[in-house]
């Protein structure tokens, strides 16, 4: 009877419980009634009286061991489960991870770069740092020449031989690099980042951005820069929204113009925002003027072109209703979000 137990012993060892399905044959094999070990005690009657106490004390331990290894068994086995219904407990409310989205101002230059693509406009690139030559001379403006008092402009170096090197004031330089390595006809929009030392305020910020257009060739006419600003103010801002060009002056263009689109706010009744004039104004532009043409090396008895540069942020702020222009660059994501 003890080499029995302790046969049955080393098979209760050897028995791999790694499953459900195991752990049941395990309990049949051992556990249930018609079990090895229910046999045993049944054995057990028959052994003889002198034998009883170390074969019961054997038989004791073997339950105890079958029982003890069936029960951790079970309750490994269980957890591993509950772990796999968890996974798949599609009722569970979801993660929610938030996805990024192009910030608008992005967003804003790759909707103005297609609607000028569409009327086949070709996108120019620019240089942040430029000399006074391409911000400012090539572009009829001299250093005498009270316009550049409009921007205050960050010098990169205030002495010695680049101290003419600056952050570039608006997109306009890009216009003199084109002309100056093409032929026209001509047809770019240039968008880009330009700098100039304001004050910072809800309506002004050191860095800004521009998109510069110009069209260059053979007759081309103030009718046809009126045709194209309109085309895009209706598909920027939707038909609604009414636009009116108003003279202004800029050393560059002759004659100049000023684009007012009317208020968000007051739908052209005046208020605040619009200092009350119910016109918010969006662009500068006009016709080339032909000392620019010169300096460039195009001749103005020939040619004739338009040119014209928005600020974004400021555009931005008129479409979406954006009261404070700090808050392009914040980074607030309650703010980036809505777009
Ligand atoms: N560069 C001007 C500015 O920053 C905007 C501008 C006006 C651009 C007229 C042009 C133009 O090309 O023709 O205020």
């Amino acid at each position: 009877m003890l080499e029995k137990i302790e046969n049955i012993k080393s098979e209760i060892n050897a028995f791999v419980v790694n499953n459900p399905d195991t752990l049941e044959q395990f309990r049949l094999k051992f556990l249930s009634r018609k079990g090895l070990l229910n046999d045993l005690f049944e054995d057990f009657k028959n052994v003889d009286k002198s034998q009883k106490g170390p074969v019961g004390k054997a038989l004791n331990e073997l339950k105890n061991l079958a029982q003890g290894k069936f029960d951790s068994a079970k309750e490994i086995i269980e957890n591993s489960s509950a772990g796999e219904n968890k996974i798949d407990d599609y009722t569970l409310p979801g993660r929610t991870y938030n996805i990024g989205t192009k910030h608008l101002i992005t967003q804003a230059l790759e909707d103005i770069t297609k609607i000028f693509e569409r009327i086949g406009f070709k996108v120019a690139g620019g240089f942040e740092i430029e000399n006074e030559y391409y911000n400012f001379d090539a572009l009829n403006t001299p250093d005498y020449h009270p316009s550049r008092d409009m921007q205050d402009t960050f010098y990169l170096n205030s002495e010695g031989k680049d101290k003419n090197y600056l952050l570039r004031t608006q997109t306009s330089p890009a216009q003199i690099h084109v002309m100056q390595n093409q032929q026209p006809p001509v047809r770019i929009i240039s968008p880009g980042k330009c700098y100039r030392n304001e004050a910072i305020s809800a309506r002004s910020l050191s860095m800004f951005h521009q998109v510069e257009g110009l069209y260059v060739d053979k007759g081309v006419t103030f009718r046809e820069l009126k045709g194209t600003l309109d085309y895009f103010a209706k598909e920027f801002f939707g038909k609604d929204l009414k636009t009116r060009l108003r003279p202004s002056f800029f050393p560059f263009t002759e004659p100049s113009g000023e684009m007012d689109v009317e208020c968000y706010l007051c739908k052209g009744k005046g208020c605040r925002i619009c200092k009350y004039t119910g016109w918010l104004e969006i662009l500068g532009c006009g016709m080339v003027d032909p000392n620019v043409f010169v300096n460039v090396g195009y001749d103005p008895e020939i040619y004739t072109g338009y040119a014209f540069g928005m600020g974004i942020e400021r555009t931005l702020m008129i479409r979406h209703g954006v009261p404070d222009i700090r808050m392009f660059y914040e980074n607030d994501i309650r703010f980036l979000k809505q777009f």
